[in-house]
């Protein structure tokens, strides 16, 4: 056996000593309920949206090292929105209020290049990840994602170097998947404990599974063993998680996972961060999020995409009245195109709901897996009834539901969801 080898039963509780030291983190991952980077999904009215509805924190989606290098930096003079522009369009977008809570996930088979694409946008972010776990071959073929895990030596030689090439006030952090066999798995995580990394994430699924379910409980034994070699990093489940709530079903599976991760669930409803998740989210979530986008900026192909992506449940109007009104989203061919549907609006107010929920959370709020205490099945929490228009109880035809959205959808605000209310814990 390897000397770094890791047998799962009879381990000695030594600790590893990290070979390069590791950072004080600014960012807390402990207790932390935290948006998965997606591609598409997780672009910046997603994530203020999650944020507003109690993320802890916001993972970037990935973005291929050299895809940011040839960008400009450009400032938004009147929303502050920062952008780093490609030939035709943002590669990357964000905007100061997330920076305390956002993580940048680098695509990388190149150390160099890796440092290179962190030092290009450190000064917007706080914290930087690697992905070692995207299992598509436009990622695998370059060496880059799940490729990493079978290559333990470039995986950890890119996390060595951000770890050395950064300040230490920016943690360094990877997202793996299980590899098939459990010892292999830990030999791996071990690992990764050497580089100096601040946090681990586990998605817990192999390479070669999709939407199978996540095999969580393997992930019992990852977290023992960190919590054993190198107790300061934390281990951040991800797989399967549906809510805040839900990530009490998931810590309780691992043992002590010090925080989760969830992508597909909040992919459907970035709200479900909040204990009280938005339902209908046609009237309470769309027309907002649609505000949202356009004052950020964001490319209105995205925020279609985003939107179509979103559902929840729906007690007081049908099926036919949800799929009249994403008919008419999807045909737009612009936000101006939606002036009728959603009102003649700008989203400089919905942004500031945003900001001042965020803005809250600086000033002692944030939402936490401490914060919950719910049972142990895994029931979805409850959804909160919101007020709805009379209008949209009946099916509608295109052109009434066009028109009953001008009155109705159009005043559709996303702001009943209560502002969390933890403090916002920065340092662990
Ligand atoms: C639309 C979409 C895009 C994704 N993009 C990324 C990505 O950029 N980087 C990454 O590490 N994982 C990506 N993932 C994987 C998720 O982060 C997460 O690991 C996976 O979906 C499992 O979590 P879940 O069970 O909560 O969905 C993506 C997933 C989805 C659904």
């Amino acid at each position: 056996m390897d000397r770094r080898s890791v047998s799962p039963s009879d381990r000695p509780a030594k600790r590893l000593k990290p070979e390069t030291d590791i950072a004080v983190p600014t960012i807390q991952y402990r207790n932390a309920v935290i948006l998965a980077p997606m591609v598409r999904s997780g672009s910046l009215p997603t994530r203020l949206t999650a944020l507003k509805h109690g993320a802890s924190l916001v993972w970037s989606p990935e973005i291929v090292d050299k895809a940011i290098l040839h960008t400009e930096r450009n400032v938004d003079s009147k929303t502050g929105v920062v952008s780093y522009d490609g030939k035709t369009k943002a590669v990357f977008s964000t905007h100061p209020i997330e920076k305390p809570y956002l993580i940048y996930q680098i695509g990388s088979a190149d150390p160099t290049l890796a440092v290179q694409a962190a030092k290009t946008v450190m000064q917007d972010v706080s914290a930087f990840d690697l992905n070692c776990g995207c299992p598509k071959p436009f990622s695998t073929h370059a060496g880059m994602g799940a490729a990493l895990l079978t290559n333990p030596d470039l995986l950890c030689s890119i996390l060595k170097a951000l770890r050395e090439a950064l300040p230490p006030e920016y943690p360094v952090t990877a997202k793996i998947r299980l590899l098939p066999d459990q010892t292999e798995t830990l030999n791996l995580v071990s690992r990764i404990l050497e580089t100096g990394v601040s946090a681990i994430t586990v998605h817990c699924r192999t390479r070669a599974m999709r939407r199978e379910k996540a095999l969580i409980e393997r992930l019992k034994e990852i977290v023992e063993f960190v919590e054993r070699t190198r107790p300061e990093v934390a281990v951040i489940e991800n797989g399967d998680c549906l809510s805040v709530e839900d990530s009490l079903r998931v810590k309780r599976i691992t043992a002590g996972a010090h925080s989760v991760m969830i992508a597909t669930a909040a992919e459907s409803n970035p709200s479900c961060f909040s204990k009280t998740p938005l339902v209908d989210v046609e009237t309470t979530l769309i027309p907002s999020y649609i505000r949202l986008a356009r004052y950020v900026g964001n490319a209105w192909a995205n925020t279609k995409f985003c939107v179509s992506q979103f559902q929840s449940p729906s007690p007081s109007h049908g099926k036919v009245g949800r799929k009249q009104l994403k008919a008419l989203i999807s045909s737009a061919k612009s936000y101006d195109d939606l002036t009728e549907v959603v009102g003649d609006w700008n989203g400089e107010e919905d942004f500031a709901h945003v900001t001042s929920a965020i803005e809250t959370r600086t000033a002692g709020d944030s939402q936490t897996t401490d914060d919950i205490d719910v049972g142990p099945t895994r029931t979805p929490p409850e959804p909160r009834p919101n007020p709805v228009p009379e209008a949209l109880k009946t099916p509608l035809s295109p052109v009434n539901m066009k028109l009953l959205t001008l009155s109705s959808i159009a005043s559709g605000r996303d702001s009943a969801t209560p502002t969390p209310s933890r403090p916002v814990k920065l340092a662990a």
